[in-house]
């Protein structure tokens, strides 16, 4: 993860023991069971919004910020074989999980081969990507690593008003009343040394995404949430990102 906003953005990177780790707090609360029920009850949906539960089951799939593999085992259910995770921190259970394999590193570096997978995923993780070069990075060694016509699949909130009001809302703290809305209430505190960077930077990111090194194959709206389904184009070059 990046912290955005200090003098000095250190990139991590996996020998930076200390940086590389969510905030303990952060954490448990995204490992409150509540959160993780909730979290298991959406993903089915998400993949469908992105497009991906109707691809080819032999396709090569990336789940980039894998987090503790809830995305990796429903794709797995869905009848997916050819499955890798990448995360900063891989959980013990993930790595030791057969049916996957696990990539432990910044996903601004990612140790594939290029031209090697058919889609990837980014779930609730482009918010911890910040500042704006490191997001870059991470656009650009996705289309890297995708064949021609391969899909990268965000699923992330745009800075809309309801965003915002809904954060401010959970940062007051009041009226959390059951264990869901007080473990997401204690996550976005924990994430908001980067969760305001990325909110003043939406914008620009938003510029990336529309018209950077992809095309845009469906933009899917909830609420809160975006479901972005983005396309390498056949014979595609390396282009710059506009800024
Ligand atoms: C909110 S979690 C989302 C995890 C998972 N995609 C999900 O949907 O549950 C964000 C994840 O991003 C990971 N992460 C943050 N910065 C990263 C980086 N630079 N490279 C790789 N993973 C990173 C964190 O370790 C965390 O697991």
């Amino acid at each position: 993860m990046y912290y955005s906003g200090r003098a000095e953005t250190r990139m991590v990177t996996p020998v930076d023991a200390e940086l590389r780790k969510e905030p303990s707090a952060w954490t448990s609360a995204y490992t409150h069971p509540s959160q993780v029920r909730r979290r298991r009850a959406t993903i089915t949906k998400k993949l469908d919004l992105l497009g991906i539960s109707r691809a080819n089951r032999g396709s090569a799939v990336l789940d980039l910020c894998c987090g503790n593999g809830e995305t990796l085992e429903t794709l797995y259910a869905l009848g997916f074989r050819s499955l890798q995770g990448l995360d900063i921190e891989v959980p013990g259970a993930l790595q030791a999980d057969t049916r996957f394999r696990t990539l432990l590193g910044d996903a601004a570096a990612i140790p594939l081969a290029t031209s090697s997978v058919d889609w990837v995923l980014l779930i609730d993780s482009l918010h911890h990507l910040g500042p704006l070069s490191h997001i870059d990075a991470v656009l650009s060694e996705c289309h890297r690593v995708l064949k021609a016509g391969g899909r990268l699949g965000i699923v992330d909130f745009p800075s809309s008003p309801q965003v915002r009001l809904a954060f401010w809302f959970f940062r007051q703290r009041v009226g959390l009343w059951t264990p869901y809305l007080k473990s997401f209430g204690a996550m976005v505190e924990e994430e908001w040394c980067f969760l305001s960077g990325y909110l003043a930077d939406w914008p620009a990111v938003d510029r990336r995404l529309r018209n950077g090194l992809f095309e845009t194959e469906s933009i899917k709206r909830g609420l809160i949430h975006f479901f972005w389904t983005l396309r390498k184009a056949t014979g595609a070059k390396d282009l710059r990102v506009p800024r």
